[in-house]
């Protein structure tokens, strides 16, 4: 009810919910979020779908929009390390991943603060909770303007690509939204690294994202693997990220009712190429994004080249197996 509320309101604002970051903009989004509607906002990695973290009506308002199941628990953004400590707890291991990555593409999840603002639906009833404090200057401007953590899972309906523009965010949610703050293309373009960092167990990669395994691994040592049988987010689900069309990894020739998605200079020219100079950094910040273009072509099955899997390669070909894996929908 909330939402709908919002919406109209928005629209008689302005027919698009697209809002150019200047401090009028970013004053509109703080308004809306204290009154408990959604506003999608830029980070460095992907679009966020944001709520106000302490409300719970909010929170559950943000699973109804993505069709996400209720248990799966949110990313709380933050402005600073200051605020991460208020909302979890923060061992020698987890001060120092933040101290070399934050602002910056990085989610830890630690164990939650005894007065952590958050709300219970948010952290999903969990006793740990994701944090992380975003780059993006618009990010960064609206965090310490509202002086709260922000829950924001990427801006898509559950199973879909993440967005990297802000009309991806109006076109696939401008129904729940109330407005999307216009951050330009996101610079990574592939979401944040996760890292647990829980009491007496290694620190463990639950998510390969925009960090390299081996950036991390230079701060803390060697991560270790989840627990399949804790594997209960929908990042780690098997089929996830996906476009309409199917995907097939690995190609080496373009079949019939396939087109190509291609990697380096190997790649036949006039082919879409996630980067031509075999730059995995570049090819991450182009995934979506090229995805995006090749499913609207109306494709049945995109071919994609073999991406090598050092660096960010790790969390490009993650992102790519779950986008190839059978279907449930
Ligand atoms: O780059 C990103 O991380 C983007 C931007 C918007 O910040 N956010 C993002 O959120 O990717 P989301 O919800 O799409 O993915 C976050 C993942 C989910 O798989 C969720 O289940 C997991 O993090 N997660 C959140 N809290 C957790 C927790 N306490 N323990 C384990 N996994 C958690
Ligand atoms: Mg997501």
């Amino acid at each position: 009810m909330v939402i709908k509320s919002s919406a109209v309101h928005r629209r008689e604002m302005s027919d698009s919910p697209v809002i150019t970051p200047d401090a009028s903009g970013i004053g509109l989004a703080v308004a809306a979020l204290q009154r408990g509607a959604l506003v999608g906002i830029p980070t460095e990695t992907v679009y966020g779908l944001a709520a106000d973290a302490r409300n719970p009506s909010a929170v559950a308002a943000i699973y109804a929009a993505k069709g996400r199941p209720h248990f799966n628990p949110l990313i709380a953004h933050v402005a600073s390390i200051a605020m991460a400590r208020c909302e979890v707890m923060m061992d020698e291991r987890g001060e120092a991943l933040a101290a070399a990555f934050w602002p910056g593409p990085l989610t830890l999840v630690l164990p939650t603060a005894p007065h952590s603002h958050t709300c219970e639906l948010a952290r999903a009833g969990l006793g740990t909770l994701a944090v992380r404090v975003p780059s993006h200057p618009v990010a960064q401007a609206l965090l310490t303007l509202m002086n709260c953590p922000l829950a924001a899972p990427s801006a898509n309906p559950s199973g879909q690509l993440s967005p990297t523009s802000a009309n991806e965010v109006a076109t696939e949610l401008g129904d729940a939204i109330e407005l999307v703050l216009d951050g330009g293309r996101c610079s990574s373009g592939i979401e944040s690294s996760i890292v647990a960092i829980l009491p007496n167990c290694a620190a463990t990669l639950l998510r390969p994202g925009a960090i390299a395994r081996e950036a991390i691994e230079a701060i803390v040592g060697p991560l270790a693997a989840p627990e399949n049988n804790t594997i209960t987010a929908p990042g780690q689900l098997q089929s996830h990220y996906a476009p309409r069309a199917s995907v097939r990894l690995n190609a080496e020739q373009v079949g019939p009712g396939e087109i190509l998605l291609g990697f380096g200079a190997r790649a036949p020219s006039g082919a879409r190429n996630l980067s031509v100079a075999g730059d995995l950094t570049e090819a991450a910040a182009n995934l979506y994004q090229a995805l995006r273009e090749l499913d609207a072509l109306g494709t049945q099955t995109i071919a994609v080249m073999r991406i090598p899997s050092f660096g960010l390669g790790e969390a490009i070909n993650d992102r790519l197996r779950r986008a190839a894996a059978p279907r449930s929908r």
